[in-house]
C-alpha cells in the first residue's frame, strides 16, 4: 500500500486518455489540444480489505475515479461514456465554464442515458484543485463512489517536487463490506447521514512514500456527501496556499482547516529531513482524532526550502463593485410542504425537508421552477445568505466565484470561493460579478439537503 501510484500523480490513468498517442505522456504535458475520456461504471471494489463492496459506481472500470488534469486556459474535451444502468451527468465543481457544459440535468443538458455518451468541452479559466461528480440521482451515485478530483495546473509551475491529490470521503459500508442505506430520513432532516468508513483515494489510512526534505503540494478535496470536519497535518512543516481553488491572500497556518462537502485546500508540505519520519493527515472528530493518511520520508534529504516556491498567481476573477452592488437575500430553512413528487428521472428521496426562500426544489424535471433570482450580466451583487437552521450548510453556486465579505458570527477572511460554509444560524454576505450567463445551480452540498429541497438556481441574463 505504500508509494504514490501513477494514478495519484500523473495525468490520470491511461483510461483517461482517449488518443493512444498520448498514453505515454506523463507529468509534463506540452501538447495543446487535449482529448480525454472517462467511463461511468458499476463495479465491485475492496474498500475494506478482503471484503469487497458490490454495487459501487465509479469513473473507471476497476478502481477509484482517475484524477483528471488539465491546464489553465487550455481547451479540453472530455468524452463521458455512461456504462451504468441509469441516467447521469457530470458536473465540474468550481469551474467557471460555459453553462451548457455545467452538467445539470434539464437546466443545462439532457441526462446522459444509460449506454450513451456526452462530450464536454470547455476552457478552465482558473487554476487549482477542483472536483467532478454526477448531478443526477446525485445522492446514490455519489454514495456509491462517483466523486473524483480535477486538477487545473497553473500556467506557471510553482516549483513543487510532487503534487498529490487526496480525495477525502466516507462510505457507508457495513461489517460485511456491503453498502448500508445511504441516508436515514431523521438525519436528512437534521445535519445529514454520516459515513461509517473514512477513506483517502478510496483507501483506508493509506501511506505514501515521499522524498525526505522535498516540497509536496497536497491537494485536499472533501468529496464526501455530508461531513463538515476539521483537518490538520501533524509531523511536518506545512501551510495552506489555496482554499477552494483560489490562492489565499497570505500563507495560512494549519491549525485545523474546516471544510464542508465540496471544499478543497491546497497545502505546501515540506517533508521531514530524516528517512522514516511521518507526517499525518488528521481528521479532528468530536470522538477523537482519526488518521486519514500518512506520508513517510524516504532517502536522503532533498533539502528544499519553502522560499524556493513561486507564489501562486491569483485567478482572473473580477472584483465586485461594492458601491453599486445590489443586495439579494437568500434564506435557507425548513420546507413549508412535506412530500416530494413521484420519482423524477434523476431521483427523489421522497421528502422535502428544506427550502431556499421558502421554496423547496422539487427535483430535476424538464420544467424546472423559476430562478430564485435574475442577475444582469456584468453587474455586481451582494448575496446575503441567511441560515435560519441549527445545522451547517455548505452553500454552493455553480459557474461563478464569489468573495466572502462578512458574517454575523465570526471574523472571516476575504476568500474567493464557490462554496460558503454557513454555520448554524449564521448570516454571511458574499459578493460577485455576474459575468457568466446562464442558469446556475445553487444548493447545499450536503447532498441529502440538496435532494430534499435545499436547491434552486440563479439566472445570469445573456
Ligand atoms: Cu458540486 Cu451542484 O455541485
Ligand atoms: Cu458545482
Ligand atoms: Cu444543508
Amino acid at each position: 500500500m505504500s508509494g504514490v501510484t501513477r494514478r495519484d500523480l500523473l495525468v490520470g490513468s491511461a483510461a483517461v486518455l482517449a488518443a493512444p498517442a498520448f498514453a505515454g505522456i506523463a507529468a509534463h504535458r506540452t501538447f495543446a489540444a487535449v482529448d480525454q475520456s472517462i467511463e461511468m461504471h458499476n463495479l465491485t471494489h475492496e474498500i475494506v480489505q478482503d471484503m469487497p463492496t458490490p454495487g459501487m459506481m465509479g469513473f473507471s472500470a476497476d478502481g477509484p475515479p482517475p484524477v483528471i488534469r488539465m491546464r489553465q486556459g487550455e481547451t479540453t474535451a472530455i468524452e463521458v461514456r455512461n456504462r451504468l444502468d441509469e441516467a447521469s451527468t457530470v458536473h465540474w465543481h468550481g469551474l467557471r465554464i460555459k453553462n451548457a457544459m455545467d452538467g445539470v440535468p434539464y437546466l443545462t443538458q439532457s441526462p446522459i442515458e444509460a449506454g450513451e455518451s456526452f462530450r464536454y468541452r470547455f476552457t478552465p479559466p482558473d487554476a487549482g484543485t477542483f472536483w467532478y461528480h454526477p448531478h443526477c440521482n446525485t445522492l446514490e451515485q455519489m454514495a456509491r463512489g462517483m466523486t473524483g478530483v480535477l486538477v487545473v495546473d497553473d500556467a506557471e509551475d510553482p516549483g513543487f517536487d510532487q503534487d498529490l491529490p487526496l480525495n477525502i470521503r466516507d462510505f457507508r459500508i457495513g461489517s460485511k463490506g456491503q453498502f448500508l442505506e445511504f441516508y436515514k430520513a431523521r438525519n436528512t432532516a437534521r445535519g445529514g447521514t454520516l459515513g461509517t468508513i473514512s477513506t483517502v483515494n478510496w483507501r483506508i489510512d493509506p501511506s505514501y512514500d515521499l522524498p525526505a526534505g522535498s516540497l509536496i503540494r497536497l491537494r485536499l478535496a472533501v468529496t464526501d456527501l455530508t461531513r463538515v470536519g476539521h483537518y490538520t497535518l501533524e509531523g511536518g512543516e506545512a501551510h495552506v496556499i489555496a482554499l477552494d481553488s483560489n490562492p489565499v491572500p497570505a500563507p495560512m497556518t494549519i491549525e485545523a482547516i474546516e471544510m464542508g462537502p465540496g471544499q478543497r485546500a491546497d497545502i505546501a508540505l515540506r517533508m521531514p529531513d530524516s528517512e522514516g519520519k511521518r507526517v499525518e493527515l488528521i481528521l479532528r472528530k468530536p470522538s477523537g482524532d482519526l488518521r486519514l493518511a500518512s506520508f513517510r520520508a524516504t532517502g536522503q534529504s532533498a533539502r528544499r526550502q519553502f522560499a524556493e516556491l513561486k507564489p501562486l498567481s491569483p485567478n482572473p476573477i473580477p472584483e465586485p463593485d461594492l458601491g453599486t452592488a445590489e443586495t439579494m437575500e437568500f434564506v435557507f430553512g425548513w420546507s413549508p410542504a412535506g412530500d416530494a413528487p413521484a420519482n423524477p428521472i434523476c431521483g427523489s428521496l421522497g421528502y422535502l425537508f428544506w427550502s431556499i426562500n421558502r421554496i423547496a426544489w422539487q427535483g430535476d424535471t424538464p420544467d424546472p421552477l423559476a430562478p430564485l433570482a435574475v442577475m444582469k450580466r456584468g453587474k455586481s451583487y451582494i448575496l446575503r445568505l441567511r441560515n435560519e437552521t441549527p445545522y451547517d450548510h455548505p452553500i454552493h453556486l455553480h459557474g461563478l466565484t464569489f468573495r466572502l465579505l462578512r458574517s454575523n458570527k465570526r471574523p472571516i477572511p476575504p476568500l474567493l470561493t464557490d462554496t460558503a460554509l454557513l454555520k448554524a444560524e449564521e448570516t454571511m454576505e458574499v459578493a460577485l460579478v455576474a459575468d457568466n450567463p446562464g442558469d446556475w445551480a445553487f444548493h447545499c452540498h450536503v447532498i441529502e439537503h440538496q435532494k430534499t429541497g435545499l436547491a434552486g438556481f440563479l439566472r445570469v441574463e445573456a
